[in-house]
């Protein structure tokens, strides 16, 4: 069995969308509803809806992908709305919401929005989006991470999870993990896109996406190592209450099984589901239990966080 847990909620399978691909629209998240997915995350709601980016925002290059989206989203009433028909038509299953504002004001308002709501899931602040001209990265940014959290949680007691850029430096791990570790997180997902990547077109002599002068945020395979090593930085230091989504360079079985291996509890899938679209929860999940069955394991328990060292 493939099933897992996170915030006290059950799923049947380790496999979700990512934040950002096939979940703007009901109709792309129907899709997800539908296929073997453990669940579905919405894209990142601000208050108001966006139109984002100009186009082209995204380009698929041979080891993954560059994004320059720019929060396009149809604002958080149309993803609650969306999530508590779902919750209606589907008792029993949870889901997650993913939120980002612009500053602490912004999310707390959203915070009293889905207060307000039926909403009975999992919400993810995005402390992560690396695209929006004149924003920078929350996540990278400590003591408004602290400062955020303190609000929100003051706020909010039902389950929330945080998403991460990527980190880099090991004193940097050790400095966001005493921060988190003060707060009753449901989880911690990494990571994010490599933020403020460069894809170069050689033969035309130009970058691939429009916004920002082409810069925007790596996916896919590039990704796997840094993904690996902040899901397994965290799962080291990060207080066991606190659990791990791994999300970065999945692209076939043995990637979610080495995500697990560091740590997480549930993988999330964004630039392979991107680009091979729905079909590809249920080629990773067979995969996955190949793997599995191949190993003897027959939870994710026998093997998660259970990385050797040399
Ligand atoms: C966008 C990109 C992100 O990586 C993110 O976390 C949120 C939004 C975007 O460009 O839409």
């Amino acid at each position: 069995s493939t099933q897992t847990q996170i915030a006290g909620s059950v799923f049947a399978n380790c496999i979700m969308n990512a934040s950002g691909v096939y979940c703007h629209s009901a109709h792309e998240l129907d899709a997800v509803q539908q296929s073997t997915a453990a669940t579905f995350v919405t894209k990142s709601a601000t208050l108001a809806p966006r139109a984002g980016n100009p186009e082209p925002r995204y380009c698929t290059v041979p080891f993954g992908s560059i994004n320059s989206m720019g929060l396009p989203n149809h604002g958080l009433a149309y993803y609650l709305d969306y999530v508590s028909q779902a919750q209606r038509d589907f008792p029993g299953k949870s889901y997650f919401l993913s939120i980002t504002g612009f500053n602490v004001e912004e999310d707390l308002a959203l915070i009293r929005q889905v207060q307000a709501s039926d909403f009975a899931g999992i919400v993810e602040l995005n402390l992560s989006c690396p695209n929006v001209p004149g924003k920078p990265q929350t996540g990278y940014d400590f003591e408004a991470v602290a400062r955020i959290l303190e609000a929100v949680f003051a706020l909010y007691q039902a389950p929330l999870g945080i998403k991460l850029p990527p980190y880099f430096d090991l004193i940097h791990f050790d400095e966001i993990a005493a921060i988190l570790n003060r707060f009753p997180l449901a989880y911690v997902n990494s990571v994010n896109s490599i933020g403020n990547g460069l894809c170069v077109d050689a033969a035309s002599e130009a970058v691939l996406i429009k916004p920002k002068g082409g810069f925007g945020g790596i996916g896919g395979v590039y990704l796997k190592p840094t993904a690996l090593a902040n899901v397994r930085a965290f799962y080291e230091r990060l207080k066991p209450e606190i659990q791990i989504i791994g999300t970065g360079g999945v692209v076939n079985g043995s990637d979610v099984f080495e995500h697990i291996l560091c740590g997480a509890s549930m993988v999330q899938v964004g630039t392979t589901l991107q680009e091979e679209g729905i079909g590809a929860f249920a080629r990773l999940t067979r995969e996955l239990k190949e793997i599995m069955a191949a190993k003897g394991y027959q939870t994710l328990d026998d093997f998660r966080g259970r990385l050797k060292t040399l």
